[in-house]
């Protein structure tokens, strides 16, 4: 395991885990790491996505963790899982722009509810946020990144594709950067302002918003338009006259 810091946040880059996500849970439990730390493997054995699916985990493609500390009751934690998508999404977004063999008006990165990134309608990142309660004014939350740098799995029920095939050449710790750069900017307007600025950034960049879509939520499916996400990052979809309400699920 080799440990680096950038910025304000300490990075410790180890070869193979179960899950990133895991083991921040483990090092702050034992003290190892503090709130800013971000925990990286090359590859994964048992990576961890949404609604307790797998995340395929090869070498080449970037798996990292954020442990951040939280103040209750000042934040609703599912909101961190959007600053971490509009960070994410901003990042992708620059690095089209400074790869110049890459024809950014071609392409379209966006922000599929509740926090995956997609270009041209294929997954390129997701994000798992788990949290435990640290103490009565505390809590943990780690935000658990995958992002397809190098490839992406074939079968998988929502296409997935890889920024390589974009024409996109970077190293993970360099995206990492980009993406610390963009998250550290997000995370201070969160604590600041609170989720309003969030929402709107992660909205001008929502897939298929206004759009009529179907999701896929308790073993049924629901379809209707689109027509915004809440205060608590729930979306909102209009069907038959009357607006109904989602925690979690899978659009279509
Ligand atoms: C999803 O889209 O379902 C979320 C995928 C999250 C995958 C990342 S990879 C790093 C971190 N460790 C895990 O086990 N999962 C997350």
């Amino acid at each position: 395991m080799k440990s680096d810091f950038y910025k304000n946040f300490q990075i410790f880059h180890f070869e193979n885990l179960d899950s990133t996500n895991l083991e921040a849970r483990k090092m702050w439990n034992s003290g190892q790491i503090k709130d800013g730390s971000i925990i990286v493997a090359d590859t994964q054995n048992k990576g961890r996505g949404r609604l307790n699916r797998d995340w395929i985990s090869q070498n080449g493609n970037l798996f990292f963790s954020c442990a951040l500390k939280i103040q209750k009751n000042t934040k609703n934690l599912s909101e961190l899982s959007f600053v971490a998508a509009i960070s994410l999404q901003k990042a992708i977004k620059n690095l089209f722009s400074v790869q110049n063999n890459v024809k950014i008006a071609e392409t379209s990165i966006k922000n599929k509810w509740p926090n995956d990134i997609l270009i041209n309608d294929k997954k390129i990142s997701g994000i798992l946020l788990e949290s435990e309660k640290i103490d009565n004014n505390s809590s943990l939350a780690i935000v658990g990144i995958g992002v397809n740098l190098t490839s992406s799995p074939e079968n998988v029920m929502f296409k997935a594709d890889n920024l390589q095939n974009f024409g996109i050449k970077i190293e993970k710790i360099e995206f990492l950067h980009l993406f610390l750069d963009q998250f550290e900017i997000f995370y201070q307007k969160w604590q600041d302002f609170g989720f309003a600025p969030i929402k709107n950034i992660w909205l001008e960049n929502a897939w298929k918003i206004g759009e009529k879509v179907d999701i896929g939520s308790h073993n049924q499916k629901i379809s209707g338009i689109f027509k915004e996400i809440d205060d608590l990052g729930n979306i909102l979809i209009e069907g038959s006259g009357n607006i109904k309400k989602l925690t979690f699920g899978d659009v279509s």
